[in-house]
């Protein structure tokens, strides 16, 4: 069997007087002047548990746009079991089959569901239209063609045989069910961390991330019209630990999915060591953390190039993505000539409601992260090594609001050089010209993340230098360009150090976590 080469989803424009457009704006509308409740959805049915949560609009938080129910460790557990009910026919059933059903649901998200989910990633989660379209949409769509193409190259690869012995795979799941938690910036993460292990026969306990249920609740009505089985991906939204406590205490637990934290990731880990005696097999654990993304620029570099890595790089979903550029390091000739400009540029970029399709930036996520990020802000300015140059200023009273940020620093390890942000904050440390060398090492030894990073030169020695020397720095290393934007099927992405256990998600790689096979030789 042969599935063709997928190609990626084309992003839309959304320009003025597109049909696109003109559909979106209903949908939205519709979205704001409705008020939904979503419940849990385990083993196919509805379940309505009474303890429920808000879903806001980050860029005005008193408009509520849905209710949502949480699970508590009753229903984690019928989770559990659903899952393992659903799993008999599941890890049965042919992977064409399987894979048919992700690829209609590819089908249906690039056509029904488009504008759904689109618009509940803007309203739920803060995106403006064109983040939305390449996330919720396009990077969706293209895990739900890809990952069936991974899976058959892996379904399909038999080992030698000889004349008097048969030797076959048997590519079985794994034994019991994946736990799979999904962080609130990518819609499209959120969709990959249930469906690929599910793709590869594992039935699936899914904990969404509280602020993103909108979105994500969709997705469980898109898998659902695609002909997923009902119990093989289980929709538990909640609070972490209600659920996690029960998930790590449940012998057929035999795998965790994650992105979000590596604070979160490392406390998921030590429990799951803590309860090996419990496990009928070692758990396979796949996740995707933090990173302290960087960008170095080389006296060779373009400098209208550099700005634009820099403002895209920094500032897109207000710097929400675990490959933000948040630390950048340019050298001083550069920096005369770029200064003024990123300067201006960051001071004019607009900022506000998603629905008005000319704001570059929008809220933030939540009230946590508002004063968390704004934390690092003050840290700046009550700092006499570091001088906000761009931005600074929050404002919370009706959306979380914080302006596109940037500090400048004689310290190469201030605080915001080092620390993770997750938000709208880029610190610039400008060093001599002939100090580039010794510069690719601070880069390498100051953070202990290791997930994207970017070098912007034209002179190519300086590339390969830093090619060299930052080969650990960053899973995704990006040659002038932003460190951000991973493609599916073109970028293979994560990171390894305190990164994550780089599976490359979009790739065979990540696949094959999934999978537990069974070789089978038969003698004539
Ligand atoms: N895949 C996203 C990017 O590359 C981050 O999660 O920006």
């Amino acid at each position: 069997f042969h599935i063709p080469f997928p190609k990626n989803e084309p992003v839309l424009s959304y320009a003025p007087g597109s049909l696109e457009r003109a559909q979106l704006k209903a949908e939205l509308e519709r979205q704001s002047n409705t008020t939904i409740e979503i419940p849990l959805i385990i083993g196919g049915k509805e379940i309505y548990t009474g303890r429920t949560g808000k879903i806001v609009m980050p860029h005005d938080h008193g408009h509520v746009l849905a209710t949502y129910h949480k699970a508590g460790p009753e229903e984690t557990k019928m989770a559990i079991e659903a899952a393992l009910e659903a799993k008999k026919d599941w890890a049965n059933m042919s992977w064409i089959d399987k894979a048919s059903i992700f690829l209609k649901a590819a089908e249906l998200l690039s056509t029904k569901y488009r504008h759904l989910v689109n618009a509940a990633t803007m309203l739920g989660q803060g995106k403006n239209v064109y983040q939305a379209e390449i996330d919720a949409a396009c990077e969706s769509i293209d895990y739900l063609r890809y990952n069936p193409y991974f899976a058959s190259l892996i379904n399909q690869w038999e080992p030698v045989s000889s004349s008097d012995s048969f030797n076959r795979m048997d590519y079985r799941p794994l034994e019991g069910f994946v736990f799979a938690v999904s962080p609130f910036n990518f819609t499209a993460i959120a969709l990959n961390l249930a469906t690929a292990p599910a793709l590869m026969g594992n039935v699936v306990v899914w904990k969404p991330a509280s602020t993103a249920v909108l979105s994500n609740y969709y997705l469980m009505q898109l898998y659902k019209e695609a002909g997923l089985p009902d119990g093989v991906i289980n929709f538990v939204p909640g609070s972490g630990p209600d659920i996690s406590n029960v998930v790590f205490n449940d012998p057929y637990f035999a795998g965790l999915h994650f992105t979000g934290s590596t604070s979160t990731f490392d406390g998921f880990w030590k429990t799951i060591v803590e309860h090996m005696d419990t496990y009928k097999t070692y758990p396979r654990i796949v996740g995707e953390t933090g990173g302290k993304d960087f960008v170095v620029a080389h006296p060779s570099a373009d400098p209208k190039a550099l700005i634009t890595a820099l403002i895209r790089g920094a500032f897109e979903y207000q710097g929400q993505k675990c490959s933000a550029a948040s630390r950048a390091y340019i050298p001083q000739s550069l920096w005369k000539e770029i200064k003024q400009e990123l300067v201006d540029q960051t001071e004019s970029i607009l900022m506000g409601d998603v629905r008005d399709f000319r704001n570059f930036v929008n809220a933030v996520i939540d009230e946590a992260a508002f004063d968390k990020i704004m934390g690092y802000i003050e840290k700046a300015k009550n700092s006499n090594v570091a001088k906000i140059i761009a931005g600074g200023q929050g404002d919370k009273t009706k959306g979380y609001f914080i302006r596109p940020t940037i500090i400048e620093t004689q310290d190469p390890h201030f605080v915001t050089m080092e620390e993770e942000i997750f938000g709208p904050v880029l610190t610039v440390y400008v060093y001599e010209d002939n100090q580039y060398e010794e510069i690719l090492q601070l880069c390498n030894e100051t953070s202990p993340y290791g997930l994207t990073g970017s070098i912007f030169a034209n002179d190519r020695k300086a590339i390969n230098k830093a090619y060299e020397v930052l080969r650990f720095a960053a899973g995704n290393f990006y040659i002038n360009d932003k460190p951000t934007g991973a493609v599916v099927g073109q970028q293979p992405f994560g990171g390894a150090r305190r990164s994550g256990t780089n599976d490359k998600a979009g790739s065979p790689f990540n696949l094959l976590r999934w999978i537990s096979p069974r070789t089978i030789k038969e003698n004539f």
